[in-house]
């Protein structure tokens, strides 16, 4: 017997867009904060929200169908990742990062245009960045950073380390958290000139102004400040090519010391390159943000750090289906 195939699938991605769609135009009119504060009726939505009926009722079955919402006992309730994640005024709101790419849409939509008369720079998005630009940037993917930091923290231990170097820090959320896990550690963040203005208010409010620095450069040039026990490159990965992150890959390992550690952690394809589909989209992020960059694969990031000279390389999950993990040694 023939497995039959049909068209379901095919349709569903062809008309993806909609759920991001429908996401955003959720957040934009607070359904989910509403329903949380206890708006838990299509009629208490249309009286909060001020929309007509017939939307508050398109939307509340697109979320229902989406999984987004629920009924209990004909009450509307958000589902758990829902409650956690997207009501506004928590301490855990992601709406923002949820929104991050929004601006991207039409571009994504551009896609075939831009493939057929590609116009790229060496930085991409990050070309043309200003201390406003790069402070919006933050404000919206901090809170992911420093949720990725502390899971840094419980699995690798930097106990023995002495001074950080984080490459592409950005907030500094591996650095401040590092550095608050570790006593004896320092670190240094270098990203690019207008990013450390807005690094050094998050280095400021966390108060351990004395032991983390910031440096203005571009990590694509130029030597890093040396000796370093350790280096963390997060989340740049797809920005770049190969060239370019083998070449980052090898004056991190000539700015360690003897014995000292890699990490490079970014959304990174399995070696068959059939998973996980979020990195390979980073990767076509950058044609959409004019970049060079693509998705690499585990084994290219592991050839990066062997190439370099590091020893005892290894790749591993550091959040299931979203970001990996590559760690070397220095010899
Ligand atoms: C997605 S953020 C990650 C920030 C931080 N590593 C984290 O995980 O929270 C990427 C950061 O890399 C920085 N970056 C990208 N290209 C860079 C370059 N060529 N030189 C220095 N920093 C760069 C950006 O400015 C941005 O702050």
């Amino acid at each position: 017997m023939t497995d039959r195939i049909d068209t379901t699938r095919l349709q569903e991605m062809a008309r993806a867009y909609t759920a991001s769609a429908v996401l955003y135009a959720a957040l934009d009119v607070g359904l989910f904060t509403q329903v949380s504060e206890g708006c838990r009726t299509e009629d208490a939505l249309v009286e909060t929200t001020g929309l007509r009926a017939v939307d508050v009722d398109r939307l509340v079955s697109c979320a229902l169908s989406l999984g987004l919402l629920d009924w209990k006992d004909n009450e509307l309730w958000n589902a758990p990742d829902v409650e956690a994640y997207l009501v506004q005024g928590t301490d855990r709101y992601a709406g923002p990062w949820m929104m991050f790419t929004r601006p991207d849409v039409p571009g994504w939509f551009q896609m075939t245009e831009k493939m057929r008369a590609p116009v790229s720079t060496k930085l991409g998005m990050y070309e043309d960045l200003t201390v406003e630009s790069a402070r919006k940037y933050h404000q919206a993917t901090s809170s992911i950073g420093f949720g990725a930091a502390r899971r840094f923290v419980r699995s690798v231990d930097l106990s023995n380390r002495k001074h950080l170097l984080d490459l592409g820090g950005g907030s500094g959320a591996y650095s401040i958290t590092c550095v608050e896990q570790f006593e004896g550690l320092r670190a240094t963040v270098l990203d690019l000139p207008p990013v450390v203005i807005a690094t050094q208010e998050y280095i400021n409010d966390a108060g351990v102004e004395d032991r983390v620095t910031t440096i203005g450069a571009d990590f694509t040039r130029g030597e890093f400040p040396s000796p370093v026990d350790v280096v963390v490159m997060a989340s740049n990965l797809p920005i770049y090519n190969r060239e370019v992150i083998g070449d980052v890959v090898g004056r991190a390992f000539r700015a360690l010391e003897s014995g000292g550690e890699m990490h490079l952690i970014g959304e990174m394809m399995d070696n068959d390159r059939k998973g996980p589909v979020d990195a390979a989209m980073w990767g076509m992020n950058e044609l959409i943000c004019g970049s060079e960059g693509r998705a690499h694969t585990r084994d290219e990031c592991k050839g990066y750090f062997s190439s370099a000279g590091f020893i005892d390389v290894e790749v591993t999950d550091f959040v299931a289906g979203t970001l990996v993990r590559c760690v070397g040694t220095k010899p």
